[in-house]
């Protein structure tokens, strides 16, 4: 009865809706109710119908108004068709990991950590702190702060061994995040229909930055412990590389970290084939059982660039990152940088530079560590009840994921989305491949929000994984 009611209503002012120029007040819901003889329940029910499709809109404390933006026919904008004509690359659309997520979803599938890990006092104050210096009213040099190069340019001095030369301020590029960076060094560095040697799996976001810079990936796996040299030489000798982009500390989404051995071998093979060798250290501040060690630390002939980010431990609002490179190649990269984006805001770097100088921030960070040490460890176990069949190659030292090998016939597609029915987002391993996976396998965020909720997270991609077993059986 009372969906008659609320059909009758909408109906009505539809056909008024029609007439009425947008912007039209819309009657009240007192007048709507003398007018069909409903309650106000019936008449808000259908006032709800007529938002959901999009044909009035509610200005808190203003009231209801007919929709500004209708528009009679479907826009045609076929002719874009022929202007733009093909692209030279077909960018991968934006990752499962850039999503948001609803309030009262499980969200296992994003790449930065909640927002109760930051150092959110730090953070506020310096940003008061840096809007009252002079450089909220000033532009930077292309390079970057003075100071914030030398921060830089000291931390990877501070692991640099006795007998390597360390980096200086100069070598220093800030970034605004290193996202930036990797399209930089594959523009200036590798450059068109090139190849480019990656780890696979790998970061889905140094695909789509080749991708943009139309360099051509060539995969070369890697495990827990790194690539195997072996496959590293004959890949360069195959293909002519001369750069080879590797997360060597936590990667993503592996969380793999080379032991030292591994990152020496590598570094060799690199500088015999007179190649660079890009060191991705996303993930510097996030050490679990172990800490960072930057392989650019061994170099100091300028084989590595390394690319350091302070976007997700400071905040992904100071967005602030560096590379530090040596000779012509850090040149190129600052001319590449200029071209793009001339500078990175000083308020920001300002920002940045007073977070992680406070002698607060060492303490966040070792408190920090026990959180993602207990984070983690809870969705292990989590996985371990729920998800019998998910399979850990190792458990991570460090980082913000697990990656987790399913069944091999697991329909990766049904799957996600069984989850998301059921309230929970992962990050579908394919898309961290830079060609055909070499397994079915699932990336979950441990440093999301709501680890109390692990245990159901884990419930629903176990409940998921057992009725994608059966369809396919
Ligand atoms: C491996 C890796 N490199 C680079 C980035 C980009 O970092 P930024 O936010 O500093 O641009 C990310 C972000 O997730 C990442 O995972």
């Amino acid at each position: 009865m009372a969906n008659d009611s609320t059909g009758r209503i909408v109906a009505g002012l539809r056909a008024w809706i029609d007439q009425a120029p947008p912007g039209t007040r819309v009657p009240s819901t007192r007048a709507l109710t003398a007018e069909y003889g409903a309650s106000p329940v019936t008449v808000q029910k259908a006032m709800r119908a007529l938002n959901a499709l999009g044909l009035i809109e509610s200005r808190p404390g203003v009231g209801t108004f007919v929709r500004a933006t209708r528009s009679t026919r479907p826009p045609d904008y076929g002719w874009q068709t022929g202007a733009l004509r093909s692209p030279h690359a077909r960018l991968p659309a934006g990752s499962t990991a850039m999503r948001s997520a609803s309030p009262d979803a499980i969200g296992l599938h994003a790449g930065y950590p909640d927002r109760t890990l930051l150092a959110e006092r730090l953070v506020r104050a310096a940003l008061t702190r840096a809007a009252r210096g002079d450089t909220a009213l000033s532009r930077p040099d292309v390079a970057g702060l003075p100071e914030l190069r030398a921060w830089f340019a000291n931390e990877l001095a501070e692991a640099t061994p006795v007998g390597v030369t360390p980096p200086t301020p100069r070598d220093v590029v800030v970034l605004p995040g290193s996202q930036s960076g990797l399209s930089s060094i594959f523009r200036a560095l590798v450059g068109f229909g090139q190849p480019l040697l990656v780890e696979s799996p790998t970061y889905w976001g140094a695909i789509l930055a080749a991708a943009q810079a139309g360099v051509h990936l060539v995969p070369v796996p890697s495990g827990p412990t790194g690539p195997d040299p072996d496959d590293l030489a004959r890949a360069f000798e195959e293909t002519g590389a001369r750069v080879f982009y590797a997360q060597p500390n936590y990667a993503n989404p592996t969380g793999a970290q080379w032991p030292s051995g591994r990152a020496a071998q590598v570094l060799d093979v690199v500088r015999a084939h007179g190649a660079f060798l890009v060191d991705d250290d996303w993930a510097h501040d996030f050490g679990i059982d172990t800490t960072a060690r930057p392989v650019a630390a061994h170099d100091d002939a300028g084989h590595v660039l390394y690319l350091r980010s302070l976007t997700k431990s400071v905040s992904p609002a100071v967005r602030v990152a560096a590379v530090i490179a040596r000779g012509p190649a850090r040149e190129r990269i600052l001319a590449d940088r200029g071209a793009e984006s001339m500078y990175v805001s000083g308020l920001l770097q300002a920002a940045a530079l007073d977070v992680v100088t406070q002698p607060g921030w060492r303490t966040h960070l070792r408190t920090l560590r026990h959180e993602l040490r207990a984070r983690r460890d809870l969705l292990v176990d989590a996985l371990a009840e729920h998800v019998p069949q998910a399979h850990l190659d190792h458990v991570p030292p460090g980082g913000l994921h697990l990656w987790a090998r399913l069944p091999d016939d697991t329909d990766l597609d049904r799957l996600t989305r069984d989850c998301e029915a059921g309230g929970v987002l992962i990050g579908p391993g394919a898309e961290w491949f830079p060609a055909e996976p070499s397994g079915t396998f699932i990336r979950l965020n441990y440093s999301g929000p709501d680890p109390d909720r692990f245990h159901d997270g884990a419930r629903v991609i176990g409940r998921a994984l057992a009725a994608n077993r059966r369809a396919d059986a």
